[in-house]
This record gives structure tokens, sequence and C-alpha cells, in this order.
């Protein structure tokens, strides 16, 4: 191999989203998101994954982490010039709809709102920082959930539509990435976050989820479109969560079995929003399980017309996949599900971790597509202590970005076109499915307890000081 197989203007950096770091709950008129009512802690996940969540505060019974979270809002300068310290090229964030439009259903867009990322994509500019933009990243305004029953009601593409036109005009001299929903195939185990719903009883999560998922891809054909419109010269993907998987054995009904979760979870949204159709598989799923999908006329002719440009895609894990398994065999705490994979270990949360997998990934996704792909989130959660003279020493860390940056260069080598890498969590931030800030991820250290005591002090940790020299030597002194 070349001393380093990245390209020339590969674009590293660090990714994040507004619910899990900004803090600033009510300022600027900010509305209320989903993330507003999740709890912290452990009792979190089990919430997105259940049935009958109600989207109350109880304050009595719970904390919530989001809602001061890292004070990004305020600290945002101190941040960006340390993630200029390392050299970002490229820095992802999420805007909060609500700052925009409080309640996702007024007719002006909120002006302390826009001024605030104004701020924001201005400090990151005068720093050569790139923002890559998710317009919508687990935070959908409440009122269009309690009111309007999210993303299973057609008229919150209206909403949509008026938002993302909102935030194109405005920023569209400052911003030339831009992503439409983070992760949008979650919505297949956490609806509560991507869809915007919580399921009544679980015979029914099917077809209200796979009615949302229409009206996400309409909702994106139609931001493709407003931004190649009205920013020609931006780019704008989609976000996969991305987890191949793999059949436990050899068994062709275990090969198979897997090959229809790898299509249902992995490529039914891809496959709409890239090659702009809904695929034979699941037409045929549709049909034998009496799903049926309301869709206006024009939808389908939309839905061709707005593809995205490039895939981004968040990679943590693999999945193994046996068609009848006991519970034994299950692979406990691996977000995605599946049996125990005995060749790996798993990170103090359960995420089982499988760099060849991301090489794997990349491939089957250039294999399939053939667009541009951008890894916009990987990473390791994990707990940091503190050494007694402050310094944070996280080779647990430094090892598992490494081992995935070779498996990325690996397949650039086998011919995919890889856009960029976009570490997840750059900065500790507040954990999406457990609410902790004990799940780590960061370079920088971030000065905040999950009982909500610290001082929100920003300290490098040794990975920052390694990322800062990968970056500096596109990747080769890894
Ligand atoms: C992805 C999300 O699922 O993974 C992020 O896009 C999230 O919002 C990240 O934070 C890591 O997951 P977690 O649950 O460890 O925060």
């Amino acid at each position: 191999m070349k001393k380093t197989n990245f390209p020339e203007g590969f674009l590293w950096g660090g990714a994040t989203a507004a619910n899990q770091i900004e803090g600033g709950l009510h300022e600027g008129n900010k509305g209320l998101n989903i993330a507003d009512v999740l709890p912290g802690g452990k009792e979190r996940l089990n919430i997105l994954q259940s049935p009958g969540f109600n989207f109350e505060i109880d304050r009595e019974k719970y904390r919530y982490p989001n809602h001061e979270a890292i004070d990004f809002y305020h600290r945002y300068k101190e941040d960006i010039a340390l993630f200029a310290e390392m050299g970002f090229k490229v820095f992802r964030m999420s805007i909060a709809w609500t700052r925009i439009f409080p309640n996702g259903t007024e007719l002006e867009a909120n002006e302390e709102g826009l001024a605030f990322y104004d701020r924001v994509f201005e400090e990151l500019h005068r720093h050569d920082i790139e923002p890559v933009v998710t317009i919508s990243h687990y935070e959908m305004p409440l009122n269009l959930v309690k009111e309007y029953g999210g993303w299973r009601n057609r008229e919150v593409v209206t909403f949509f539509e008026r938002y993302v036109n909102a935030i194109f005009e405005r920023y569209k001299d400052k911003v030339k990435y831009w992503m439409t929903f983070n992760e949008i195939n979650s919505g297949f185990i956490m609806p509560i976050q991507g869809l915007g719903f919580s399921i009544q009883k679980e015979e029914d999560l099917y077809q209200p989820t796979f009615q949302a998922f229409h009206h996400q891809f309409v909702a994106s054909s139609i931001a493709v479109k407003a931004c190649h419109e009205i920013i020609p010269d931006a780019k704008i993907g989609c976000m996969i969560l991305y987890a191949p998987v793999y059949p436990y054995n050899s068994d062709p009904e275990n090969v198979m079995f897997a090959l229809q979760e790898e299509r249902m979870f992995n490529n039914f949204c891809a496959d709409v929003q890239v090659r702009g159709e809904y695929p034979a598989f699941i037409k045929r799923y549709f049909k034998e399980n009496n799903i049926e999908v309301e869709m206006q006329d024009g939808d389908l002719d939309l839905i061709r017309e707005g593809t995205v440009d490039y895939i981004g895609l968040s990679y943590y894990m693999s999945r193994t996949e046996k068609r009848e398994k006991t519970k034994n065999e299950s692979s406990q705490g691996n977000l995605i599900g599946g049996v125990k994979n005995p060749f790996l270990k798993a990170s103090d949360w359960g995420w089982e971790i499988d760099p060849v997998g991301l090489r794997i990934s990349l491939n089957q996704l250039y294999d399939r597509y053939q667009v541009p792909l951008f890894v916009v989130e990987n990473g390791l959660g994990a707990y940091d202590i503190p050494e007694e003279d402050g310094s944070i020493n996280d080779d647990y860390r430094i090892d598992f970005l490494r081992n995935h940056i070779k498996a990325m260069e690996e397949a650039i080598v086998d011919g995919v076109d890889l856009m960029g890498y976009t570490s997840w969590g750059c900065i500790d931030l507040v954990s999406a499915s457990s609410g902790e800030f004990s799940k780590r991820y960061g370079y920088i250290y971030v000065d905040r307890q999950d009982d909500g005591s610290g001082t929100l002090e920003r300290k490098r940790k040794k990975s920052f000081f390694w990322y800062k020299d990968v970056i500096a030597s596109n990747g080769e002194k890894l």
C-alpha cells in the first residue's frame, strides 16, 4: 500500500447532534422537541423500545440531561476552537427544528434561532471548517408528535417543507453539505426518536412505521429537490444506520434469513432514497403482511426525481443472525440484536466491535449503489476515568478508531468512493439511547456526570493529540 490511501481533500472531522450538545432549552424561543422529554439513564432504552410512551416530562421521576447537555449553545466558540486545533476539515452538526419553528406549524421562521446557527457557521468558517448539517436528527417538534401523531401524518410533510426551505434560503452561502434524516432506518427499532410516535400495541408496529417512512421519503425528496434548486453547488445525502448482517453459519436457511434482514434493515430506505423506487422485496413483504401504504398521486414521481447525491452512514457494529434463536443465544446489548458472534468482543455497553465489518459495509454499499459514501458516525462509547493529574488516557478509544480507519483505507483501496469520516461525539455528549454522560465518545472530555454534577470544563484526552496527527498526515500516521 502507499503511505496513505486517503485521497487529497478527504473530509476528516467529528460529528454531533443539536439535542445532544446544545442545551439552551428555551433560549432564543426554542420549542420543545422529542429529545427534551426523554429521561436520562438506563431506563431510556427501554422506553425507546417499548410501546406506550406518553411524551410527558415527569421531573419527580426522572432527570432530563438533554436540557442542558454540554451547553454548546453558549460555549460553541471554545468548542470550535478545539476542533480547529485538531485540524478538522468538517464538523457534522444538526439544526434543531424547534429553534427555527418552535411548534413546527408556524408560518414564519424564528429569527433568533436562525441567527444562532448563523453565528455557529460563521465561527466554523473563521476556522476553515465546513459544516455538514443534518436537517433532522431525533429532534422533531413535540407539538407535531402530540397533536399530529408524528410522521404518520401527511401534514407533517408540509411543515417539514417550510422548515427546509427556510434553512436552505438562509444558509445557502454557508452550508454545502446536507443530510436529510439521521439514521432513517432506525425507525424500525426506535420509532419514537426517528418517526415521532410510540407504538401503542405491538401488533400495530409495521403499518404505521411504513406509512411514516413513506412520508419521510416524500419529505426527503422535496428537500433534495429544493436543495439542488436553492444551493446548486451543495451535496445532499441520506443517512443510514448500517450494520451488516452475517449468517450464523452456512445453513442456507440462516443465510437466507440474514439476507432478508439485511435488505429490510440496511437496504430498504437507501433503495428508495438512492435508487428512487420501492424495491421488489418490500412489495412482496407488503402484500404478504397486508400492509397498505397510502400514497398520493405524484409521490412516486417525486421519489424518483429527488434521489440523494451521497450516502451518509453510521457504523458501530455488525449483527449475526439465525432463523431460530433461543433467548440465551441473543446478543444482549447489541443495539441491533441478533445472536452473539463468537469472534467478536463487545464494548462496555454490549455493542459488538467489528472493524472488518466497516470494510464489508462500505463495499456492500458501493457495490449496490455506486454513489459516494461518507462515514458520518463511528466511535466507541466507553467510561473514561481521569488520572490523578487530570489526564485522560483513552488508549482503548484510539485502538478502536485506528482499526476502523484502517478498514476504511482498505475499502478505498478496494475501489470505494469515500468522501470523509466524522467520528461520533468528537466532544463528550449525552448518549442518544441511554441519556448518559458516562457513555463517552469524545476526543474532548467534558466534566459533566450522570447525576448532573460537574463544571462543564473541557479537557483534551490522549486521543485528541492522536487524531490531530491522523488528520495532519491524511491518515498516514495511525
Ligand atoms: C447513533 C445516533 O445512533 O448513534 C447518535 O445517530 C447516537 O445520535 C450514536 O448518539 C451513538 O449512540 P449512543 O446511544 O451511544 O449515544
